[in-house]
């Protein structure tokens, strides 16, 4: 009996404690200020994000000398971008690869072909990029083809 509630016990703390440290690891209360757009637009030149990114409708200086853009940046998803989405994708590219590529086009062996830039952005940059970025993506309903039967 003594042995049993004493595992009980152990059992109990451990699950407690792995609750404490997933809390730990959690995003709750996570929030950083707004953004200006325009110098997101800048923000975006000057780290040349177009060498390998377009976005419909903007456009961005040559690059001589380099391939054409290949992943796109906005446009039409039938999920809202939300802002953790887009700060992730940029400061954490391997999280998760954009959607609608073959893997072996933007990914290498799991991490994407993306830049990490975190070492030479400033905060002030990244909310700038994500208030850019945001508004160019539209968000609509996926089409369903629906037959009616009689
Ligand atoms: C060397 C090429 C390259 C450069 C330069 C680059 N990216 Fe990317 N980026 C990628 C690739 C490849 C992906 C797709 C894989 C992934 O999701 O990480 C991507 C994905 C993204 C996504 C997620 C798109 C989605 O639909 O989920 C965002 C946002 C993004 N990049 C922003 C930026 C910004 C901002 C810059 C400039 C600071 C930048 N990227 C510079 C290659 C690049």
């Amino acid at each position: 009996m003594k042995l049993t509630s004493t595992l009980a016990l152990l059992l109990f703390s451990i699950a407690v404690l792995g609750g404490c440290e997933r809390d730990r690891m959690s995003e709750r209360g996570f929030s950083l200020p707004e953004g200006d757009p325009v110098a997101g637009r800048d923000t975006f030149v000057y780290m040349q994000c177009h060498q390998c990114h377009f976005i419909e409708g903007e456009q961005f200086p040559a690059l001589p000398g380099v391939d054409p853009p290949y992943v796109e940046l906005g446009g039409k998803v039938t999920r809202v971008k939300s802002y953790g989405e887009l700060v992730t994708a940029i400061i954490n590219p391997s999280h998760k690869l954009a959607d609608g590529y073959p893997p072996d086009r933007v990914s290498e062996a799991g991490e994407s072909l993306m830049y990490v830039y975190n070492r030479y952005m400033t905060i002030q940059e990244l909310i700038d990029l994500v208030m850019f970025l945001q508004p160019h993506y539209e968000v609509v309903v996926p089409h369903y083809d629906y037959r009616m039967y009689p």
